[in-house]
């Protein structure tokens, strides 16, 4: 039997990203977020507008997608409930939220630079992912008075870094997802994955390079100069320095 209900939230689980973003002051700020879904090179994160994180994504176009594993609650737990924001909206306050300027310092995690983007990685993340902002879509703008209180935001990968043991043997380009764990928000509880797979995966028999020439994205690893290029038939179509 099914019943109607309608929860207030419906966070029905999504990995865990710490997004780590330049402040006016050049000082980093961290948020954890779970509103995140990737196709091609492309991300959209949902943000809530007024939140440090989407200020500075907004203003400075950079940000860098700093992913969680299941081994690291204490640090999204020391930064939940916290903001750059300063004084603190009220109604951040009445969920008992408070103002941080030095995240990287209460969560007790270490800024390292990034190769093409202001913002620093956060070492201590198994993936890390330097982007910079594409287009912003305000969402509920059916509602009166609602259009633009959370933001989508369109971001670009320009550069992944993952640690070396997540990286599937005999593949210069592939994530071997039996050993990525990442930190799942359901509701607002935090989930592990089992450590084997639920199901022998269909999709999977799918050769992952075959995706890429769909996005037609081509995301250079080495140098600091030209990263971003869109091949097609072999004759390059776009290139971005950076
Ligand atoms: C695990 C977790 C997931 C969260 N997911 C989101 C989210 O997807 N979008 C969002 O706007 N806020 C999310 N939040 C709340 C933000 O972290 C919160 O708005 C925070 O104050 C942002 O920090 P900032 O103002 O310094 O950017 C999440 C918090 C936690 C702990």
């Amino acid at each position: 039997m099914h019943t109607a209900i309608s929860p207030a939230i419906l966070y029905w689980g999504s990995i865990v990203v710490l997004i780590s973003t330049e402040n006016e002051d050049g000082t980093p700020n961290i948020a954890p977020i779970s509103s995140a879904w990737w196709l091609g090179h492309r991300c959209m994160l949902g943000l809530d507008a007024s939140s440090k994180t989407t200020i500075n994504l907004q203003r400075t176009k950079q940000c860098v997608l700093n992913l969680a594993d299941d081994t690291m609650g204490d640090q999204i737990n020391a930064l939940a409930k916290t903001t750059g924001v300063h004084p603190v909206s009220e109604s951040k306050q009445s969920r008992g939220y408070r103002h941080v300027k030095d995240k990287f310092g209460v969560a007790g995690l270490t800024a390292i630079p990034s190769d093409l983007v202001n913002p620093p990685c956060i070492q201590e993340c198994p993936v890390q992912m330097e982007v910079e902002l594409v287009d912003v879509h305000e969402m509920m703008k059916d509602v009166p008075g609602r259009a633009g209180l959370v933001l989508a935001l369109e971001v670009k990968i320009l550069r992944v870094h993952v640690e070396d043991q997540l990286r599937m043997d005999g593949y210069e380009n592939r994530v071997d997802a039996d050993k990525w764990k990442p930190m799942i928000m359901s509701f607002q509880d935090m989930y592990g994955l089992k450590e084997r797979k639920a199901v022998v995966s269909k999709l999977a028999t799918i050769d992952e390079e075959k995706y890429r020439p769909w996005t037609k994205a081509e995301v250079r690893v080495e140098g600091t100069g030209v990263n971003v290029m869109v091949v097609e038939n072999g004759a390059t179509l776009y290139e971005q320095s950076i």
